[in-house]
């Protein structure tokens, strides 16, 4: 159903988190944040669109000065399977200048995207350092080798979508994470 009201809930077969585990988990990560930040200039840098969600929830529980910015790629090209390529949708990167980066992305998953941005942000930005987080991490053997920092939580090799991870652009506004119904994933 394209228009009209749609219980998304009811696509998913199961739920891998749901909003309370979501929203402990993301307090814990701040508080680590903001003990391992303190004192330091910190920007975080969100990967649109996916890393919108935990963004906007991750930034009100690290209890420090801070700025955000973003920046927008893509790897998927729709459907469920990685392109292998990471297409930067912007030119002008942002000001990070001797600060902190924390790259903030929905899910780790070939590695490709974060290690992409990271390398883009080494060159071209100039910061003094770069640490990355993920809500989500698969625990799979990465097409580019590279881990993140700090981690919500690792799931299978599985498509997931929820909380800013998308299906063909959809899904994002779920509050859980789950997996869909295969009958909902055009073949
Ligand atoms: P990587 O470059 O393969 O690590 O892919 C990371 C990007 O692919 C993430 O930013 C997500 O947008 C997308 N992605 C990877 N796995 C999933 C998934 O299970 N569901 C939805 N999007 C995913
Ligand atoms: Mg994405």
């Amino acid at each position: 159903m394209e228009s009209g009201r749609t219980n998304l809930k009811s696509h998913l077969e199961s739920i891998l988190f749901d909003q309370s585990q979501i929203r402990a988990r993301v307090a814990e990560m701040g508080e680590q944040i903001t003990r391992d930040f303190e004192g330091e200039p910190l920007t975080i840098v969100a990967v649109l669109q996916g890393g919108a969600l935990f963004m906007a929830d991750l930034i009100r529980e690290i209890h420090l000065p801070l700025e955000i910015d973003s920046i927008s790629v893509a790897s998927y090209h729709g459907g469920t399977e990685s392109s292998g390529t990471v297409q930067f949708h912007q030119t002008k990167m942002p000001e990070l200048d001797g600060r902190n980066v924390l790259i903030l992305d929905d899910i780790l998953d070939s590695g490709r995207t974060l290690s992409a941005i990271r390398r883009r942000l080494e060159t071209d930005c100039s910061p003094k350092s770069v640490r990355s987080v993920v809500l989500l991490s698969k625990a799979i053997s990465r097409a580019t080798p590279i881990e993140a920092d700090y981690v919500g939580f690792t799931v299978g090799n599985e498509f997931v979508v929820g909380y800013g991870l998308d299906y063909e652009g959809r899904y994002r506004n779920l509050p859980m994470i789950g997996v869909l119904q295969s009958e909902y994933i055009s073949s």
